[in-house]
């Protein structure tokens, strides 16, 4: 059995910057609101027909391949984890594949959902593959265009100004037993799934809808296309729904209970620890994740103030800058959590 060690990794953010300002101009927020309750300062929107997720992803793998010193072609899997998909169905990880142009191997592309804990999900299910020897070089990618689903108007304030578009991309391979990935822990509670939810467009058709459960939901007029309906147009339920008090509250529950759980199944405490690099929900959420695990500042690393919230690439753009900014260095004991909508969330103890 051999362990799992992330060898490369790359991220890819598009150009344009978009600050608390710019949004005061669409919405009515302020840039004092954003910064005292998230800690944003910016984020980076795509333009419309600039990129997409996918194209966004190849761009970040590129540089976790080379970094990785391997090519395109030695990848023999692909993990693609987004709430921002090109495309309904195919999944991004055959897009993927596609502009990477791994034509010749015929390579399986697997696609991961599990919103801002889906990098820690695809780096268990990769952990497996490794462990086993089944894969040697497989490419996990979070990315994720937000801001093409938004509500841009005052009515989205509330989860608009949070979000941010890029990729982060890692290449994993096998190393030796003491090395890479020590524990994950994957969980998921989905009592509360619609707190933090996009339903639509989607084929529940209804299902969950109060009206529907009081018997006013009417199937005639709504059979048989459901995936887009009038309804959701003209009530504008095309937008994400967040209960922010309660994602918030749940978060600081989760995030601490899921880092001591990876460091009490590897024998270790916080002391230990180097760096921890939570996926990057709230600034508010990562302080108080830090007091509350009694962490000093160096051991928190930080960059939402400038992306935003970026959901499944948070995670691997983070280890990128990490990485860059020589704050991760080999022998390094490195906790990666996340917790998101599902509610799921996870943590992963690698040692550098
Ligand atoms: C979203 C979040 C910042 C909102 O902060 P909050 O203190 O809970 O604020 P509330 O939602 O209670 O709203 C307070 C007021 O601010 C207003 N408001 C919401 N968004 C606003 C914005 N962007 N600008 C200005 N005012 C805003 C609300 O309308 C409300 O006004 P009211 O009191 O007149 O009704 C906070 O709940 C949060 O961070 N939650 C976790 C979100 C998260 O991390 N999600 C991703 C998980 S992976």
């Amino acid at each position: 059995m051999y362990n799992t060690k992330i060898a490369g990794a790359g991220k890819f953010i598009p150009e344009k910057v978009v600050t608390n300002q710019d949004l005061e101009k669409l919405m009515e927020t302020s840039d004092q609101w954003i910064r005292e309750r998230t800690g944003i300062e910016e984020r980076h929107w795509l333009r419309r027909g600039e990129e997409t997720s996918s194209t966004m992803a190849a761009k970040a793998s590129k540089d976790a391949i080379k970094m990785a010193g391997i090519e395109a072609e030695d990848i023999d899997f692909i993990i693609f984890a987004t709430l921002s998909p090109d495309f309904f169905f195919p999944g991004n990880g055959v897009m993927l594949q596609r502009h990477l142009g791994i034509t010749k191997t015929e390579i399986p592309a697997l696609d991961i959902r599990n919103q801002c804990s889906g990098f820690v999900y695809g780096l268990e299910v990769a952990d497996q593959f490794i462990k086993t020897g089944k894969y040697k070089n497989i490419l996990l990618v979070g990315a994720e265009y937000h801001s093409g689903g938004i509500d841009i108007s005052t009515r989205g304030r509330g989860i608009s100004v949070l979000f941010g578009d890029g990729a982060g991309a890692v290449v994993l391979q096998p190393t030796d037993k003491d090395k890479g990935i020590l524990t994950t822990h994957i969980h998921s509670d989905g009592s509360q799934a619609e707190i933090l939810s996009a339903k639509n467009p989607g084929m529940h058709g209804g299902y969950y809808d109060e009206d529907h459960k009081e018997g006013g939901y009417d199937v005639s007029t709504d059979h048989p296309f459901v995936l887009v309906t009038d309804k959701m147009m003209e009530d504008s339920l095309i937008y994400p729904f967040m209960e922010g008090q309660t994602v918030f509250k749940t978060a600081v529950r989760k995030f601490p209970e899921v880092i001591k759980k990876a460091l009490d199944t590897a024998g270790y405490t916080t002391n230990d620890v180097n760096l921890v690099i939570p996926h990057q929900a709230n600034l508010r959420i990562s302080q108080f994740v830090q007091k509350l695990l009694h962490l000093r500042d160096d051991q928190m690393f930080n960059n939402i103030q400038k992306y935003g919230n970026t959901t499944a690439a948070s995670i691997p753009i983070a280890i990128t800058e990490a990485l860059e900014q020589g704050r991760v260095k080999e022998g390094d004991l490195v906790v990666l959590a996340a917790f998101g909508s599902g509610f799921t969330w996870g943590s992963a103890l690698v040692r550098w």
